[in-house]
């Protein structure tokens, strides 16, 4: 009896209530049957959320890269586990088998262990799309060590607070990166992180695009060398079930970002099981996901679930305009992709160059699309579903969430049907639950609330690392013995769930999750500003980009404006990336307050979307004078 792999409707109402009766009997069948362990668990599940504390498959052993290595090589040893394609589609492809992919990390593996790097230590890996990403990942695990992936895009004051968070001693990296046409100084960047970093002993650099870098005598070494020299043999260090995988960064509604803490088993057996039946997975699929492993679709999703089964994964360096904005499409007929998951941005910005670039490749080999990262708008879906996938790709709208760890609401293509701008029905042993503000969960269909899941799953999240009580705060303290999403969500007459978006201060810009409050404590640094208030606004690419309100210490002061918005958005991109940058910057002379001094965002939030014929009683701000002044000069 297995039901690893749902192939009906039917039986996934089957399965999905047989995994909400009885949780512990099917999550302990999925992993007894389909996984690699050392030692078998003594107890499934024990939970309390108002701790909250959550183990899955307590006292088991194993190492989640025997799952995804060495259990393959008798059987596909000669298949391609990672199928890197180069920003440069000149470059040829390179195709790692599963055979390459064990001994290029044991290799890798071994280095680490020679650098004194041992189980629960910390190891930051910013490094770009390239195969030693992967790898880098997975030697990490292999020893034991906890891996902190901070994405290559990112800046050096990003990157420095999150190797101090953790206390990494060991970063991984590389000379440079390429990105379309540009390459990227990476090796730069972490020159100037590290030196907030004194703890970090030792750099790792991958030779990628071959610059004239800075070398740290005693601290930074080439990897290759070191790689050529190690053994391609190394045993896997023996895991408990519990012991931390990853810690993986994600912005908050306020303060510094959060390390979300995922352990070992209950992660690898949830990724593995969603991946295989939301994709579809079959034996010889080429499967690819076009984000990158900064985030944590990329973990889940490139890395860890594909592996998990054996699959081929592509792992694409480049970008969706280089050369042109054709590249996807040539990709996916170069190497006959079967599975094809993006983000609703890349669909929109494709989208905007017709369809001419589509239709000038074979895209025949398609068989499922998916879409993560935000909610996809009716007509991206449209154009996704029609002329990518000619009508007979399904689209699966997968929602989740770098704290759940896989996907929690999605279809299952050509199981469940799909309905545009819906993620559909939840997972199988993903119990939702929409919530008034007063705190009641509100039954039936046809309701709109606050999502909430009110039971464990394997791949939750178990903490934020070096702080349980913000955990607590942020995700179980709003709903009693229930986790907080941040979502709204509603649900339609026949069940299925739309997911409308964040409810707290987190805007997805271009599918990456910004927290308003780090972008204000970076423009509150520049010498001229008083104060700022950030808030989304609709951008027909980008889903929603960025609106500043910036007061001036002087609002008087005769400078150019245009130069002061030039050096805030250089403040930012400093502090937090690029991504964080501003679209529009109006100076105000106020931004409007509550008597008790907070900031009604809901009002900017309002002008700046030109939707200002409902504003709300406005009568008892503090200073409502200010509200028809930002009015009249917006941008
Ligand atoms: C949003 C990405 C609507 C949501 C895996 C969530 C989505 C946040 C979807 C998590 C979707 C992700 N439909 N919204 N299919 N997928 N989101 O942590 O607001 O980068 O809370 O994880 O993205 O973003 P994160």
């Amino acid at each position: 009896m297995s039901n690893y792999h749902i192939k009906h409707l039917e039986e996934y109402f089957q399965v999905y209530r047989k995994s909400v009766r009885e949780p512990e009997n099917f999550w302990e069948e999925v992993a007894e049957e389909h996984f690699l362990w050392r030692k078998k668990w003594d107890k499934v599940l024990s939970w309390d959320f108002s701790k909250p504390e959550v183990t899955w498959f307590e006292g088991a052993k194993l190492n989640i890269t025997e799952n995804c290595l060495d259990r393959h090589l008798a059987t596909r040893g000669d298949k391609t586990a990672i199928l890197f394609e180069p920003n440069n589609p000149d470059e040829p492809a390179e195709y790692i088998t599963y055979r390459d992919l064990y001994e290029r990390v044991n290799q890798f593996a071994n280095v680490l262990k020679d650098k004194g790097v041992t189980k629960g230590d910390r190891v930051c890996i910013y490094v770009p799309m390239i195969p030693e990403l992967a790898i880098a990942l997975l030697a990490c695990a292999r020893i034991g060590a906890i891996h902190s992936v901070v994405f290559a895009g990112f800046s050096s004051k990003a990157l420095s607070t999150r190797i101090n968070d953790c206390d990494c001693k060991v970063v991984i990296t590389a000379d440079g990166s390429y990105r379309g046409a540009k390459t990227i100084d990476l090796k730069g960047i972490v020159d100037e992180a590290l030196e907030d970093c004194p703890d970090v002993e030792t750099v790792l650099v991958a030779k990628r695009i071959h610059s004239d870098i800075n070398m740290k005598e005693g601290r930074d070494e080439w990897l290759q060398p070191l790689l050529d020299k190690a053994s391609k043999e190394g045993k896997a260090e023996v895991m408990d079930a519990e012991d931390p995988l990853f810690i993986l960064y994600t912005s908050g509604s306020t303060g510094k970002p959060k390390g979300m803490v995922h352990t070992t088993a209950g992660y690898m057996v949830y990724t593995a099981y969603t991946f295989k039946n939301v994709f579809q997975y079959r034996e010889h699929d080429v499967y690819w996901c076009t984000a990158d492993i900064g985030w944590i679709t990329g973990h889940s999703y490139i890395v860890y679930g594909p592996l998990a089964n054996g699959a081929t994964t592509v792992m694409f360096e480049g970008v969706p305009s280089y050369p042109d904005f054709g590249r996807f499409w040539e990709i996916v007929q170069k190497h006959k992709v079967n599975q094809f998951y993006t983000a609703p941005t890349a669909i929109r910005a494709l989208a905007k160059q017709g369809a001419e670039l589509v239709e000038k490749y074979d895209l025949s080999s398609l068989k499922v699309l998916g879409s993560v990262g935000e909610p996809i708008n009716e007509e991206a879906w449209h154009w996704y579903n029609d002329v990518v996938g000619k009508n007979k790709s399904p689209i699966v709208d997968t929602w989740w969430q770098t704290e759940t760890g896989g996907i929690m609401i999605t279809p299952i293509p050509f199981v469940t049907p799909t309905k545009p701008t819906f993620a559909t029905l939840p997972f199988i042993g993903i119990q939702p639950a929409l919530m008034d503000e007063s705190g009641t969960e509100l039954k039936g269909n046809q309701v709109e609330g606050r999502l909430c899941i009110k039971y464990p799953w394997p791949s939750m999240a178990r903490t934020i690392w070096g702080n349980h009580e913000r955990y607590r705060d942020t995700y179980f303290s709003a709903y009693e013995n229930k986790y907080f999403t941040g979502d709204g969500a509603l649900r339609d007459e026949v069940g299925y769930y739309r997911i409308t978006g964040r409810v707290d201060d987190v805007i997805i810009v271009s599918g990456h999750n910004l927290g308003t409050a780090p972008i204000e404590d970076a423009i509150n640094e520049h010498q001229a500003v008083a104060e700022s208030a950030i808030v989304g606004f609709p951008h027909d690419v980008k889903g929603s980009a960025l609106y500043g309100y910036v007061t001036l210490k002087d609002f008087g002061e005769a400078r150019n404006q245009d130069n002061l918005r030039k050096e805030i958005n250089q403040l930012i991109s400093d502090r937090i990336g690029p991504i964080a940058k501003l679209d529009k910057i109006q100076f105000t002379e106020g931004l409007p307050k509550t008597r008790s001094g907070k900031i009604m965002r809901r009002i900017l939030r309002k002008i700046a979307e030109n939707n200002t014929s409902d504003l709300g009683d406005i009568s008892t701000l503090l200073n409502p004078e200010v509200v028809q002044s930002i009015i009249d000069n917006k941008l």
